[in-house]
């Protein structure tokens, strides 16, 4: 491990405070349990009242037309005598969670070397990820920096790489993107990595990346929620949230994606209850996570603006336009954004013929208040803010858990839809 710099000190610091945190118990076991899609036949409430009495755990937030869940294995002869409509995602959710955890070893590289592409062939421990961009920011420190847009609940930063052209350091409109801000969505950290590791390493040697660079100043957080990716590598595989308690609670987390400060205040796209999934928190803004979060936003925005945001997210592979909190509501510049993503979802399916649909997000996928997409539309003022949810779709698949095996096409995939979008927008 390369910890040269005093910022991969600051980094790496509060991962001893963590791991002597309370909470840090034992890992829950998804052995056995097998995961389903469940056509729904557009009655979900009927699905989920004959499913009530088994111990399961639901992965979609929105059933309308099918429920994916994991059924633990003591349940599974009476899911079995529902006889549902149902295909199998995972045979045995706890083996391809086993299979995932073969992490490869980083040992970090020799001061300003580039680390190896192998990084891309499987998932990886966190601390490893923090040596990784120290390391690849440390190979080209005349285009790249560590910047750090806040802290979590935990006291672990919200670090980020700064990468830039001719222009220099902050010269150019942000391309800003943000990895992991749920906990389980472990691809999308990968692919930020991926594009990361393309932008610098292709810099000097092809002229389209080199035009893209010197355009944009790019700013790359890949972990919008440190303390819940963590989690789900010591505790529990399928956590979302942040870590965050709340007094008279048992449950912990608040959904970092639910609390921004803009539509918060509305109903029907997050919850009240401190132990749903979409938990919004007690009032706009109120996770620490956040408040760097807005802050890092405000300072973009202020400085030579936000051109184009992604909030990288997995899985069902939707390119999601504004709005999320009103399924009517268009962006200012709806016509052009669709011809955009038509484009992006055109270019992504030109490597492996993978499908991805595209809309608005209310409309295409389900309402949400306080998202950070409708955040950076209406008040950072970014031209473009998108959500990308990445693979699998879930149907004759998996879900969070993507085999390691995907890691590469599903970075590549996104690369060269990147190329396109940020040469064409
Ligand atoms: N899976 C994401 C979430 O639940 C999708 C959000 C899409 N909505 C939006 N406004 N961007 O947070
Ligand atoms: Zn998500």
């Amino acid at each position: 491990m390369k910890l040269t710099s005093v910022v991969a000190q600051l980094l790496l610091a509060p991962l001893a405070l963590a791991a002597a945190a309370p909470g840090v118990g034992k890992k829950i076991s998804y052995d056995g349990y097998k995961v389903f899609r469940i056509s729904t036949h557009h009655d979900a409430a009927e699905v989920k009242d004959q499913l009530k009495s088994l111990t399961a755990v639901p992965f979609n937030l929105n059933a309308d037309e099918h429920l994916d869940i994991a059924i633990a294995p003591e349940s599974l002869a009476a899911f079995n005598a529902l006889e549902l409509d149902a295909e199998v995602l995972h045979q045995d959710l706890g083996a391809d969670i086993k299979e995932e955890a073969k992490f490869g070893a980083y040992g970090g590289v020799s001061a300003n070397a580039v680390p190896s592409l192998t990084w891309f062939n499987t998932y990886h421990a966190y601390a490893d990820h923090v040596t990784f961009f120290n390391d690849l920011a440390g190979a080209f420190p005349q285009n790249s920096e560590i910047f750090n847009a806040g802290t979590s609940v935990q006291g672990r930063n919200l670090f980020g790489i700064h990468i830039w052209g001719s222009g220099g350091k902050g010269s150019k409109p942000a391309v800003y993107f943000h990895g992991t801000v749920h906990a389980r969505e472990w691809i999308t950290a990968k692919v930020v990595e991926y594009i990361s590791y393309q932008l610098l390493t292709k810099y000097s040697t092809d002229t389209a990346v080199k035009a893209i660079v010197d355009k944009y100043d790019f700013y790359i957080i890949p972990f919008a929620n440190p303390d819940g990716f963590v989690y789900t590598q010591t505790n529990d595989r399928l956590w979302r949230k942040n870590r965050m308690t709340r007094s008279g609670s048992s449950c912990v987390g608040t959904d970092i994606n639910r609390n921004w400060p803009y539509k918060w205040e509305l109903t029907g796209g997050a919850s009240t209850d401190k132990c749903s999934e979409t938990y919004k928190g007690l009032a706009a803004g109120d996770t620490p996570e956040n408040k760097g979060l807005v802050a890092f936003t405000k300072s973009l925005q202020a400085s030579k603006g936000i051109k184009l945001y992604i909030d990288w997210h997995s899985f069902g592979q939707y390119i999601l336009l504004p709005y999320g909190f009103d399924c009517s509501a268009r962006a200012s510049n709806h016509a052009r954004q669709t011809t955009l993503a038509t484009g992006l979802a055109n270019k992504i399916r030109e490597s492996y013929g993978t499908r991805f649909t595209y809309g608005p997000s209310c409309s295409t996928l389900y309402k949400t208040t306080g998202s950070s997409t409708d955040y950076l539309t209406d008040v950072a003022k970014a031209e473009l803010a998108w959500t990308i949810e990445l693979r699998p779709t879930g149907s004759s698949s998996s879900g969070f858990i993507l085999p390691a095996a995907q890691i590469l096409p599903s970075s590549i995939e996104q690369w060269e839809g990147m190329k396109y979008l940020l040469a064409t927008m």
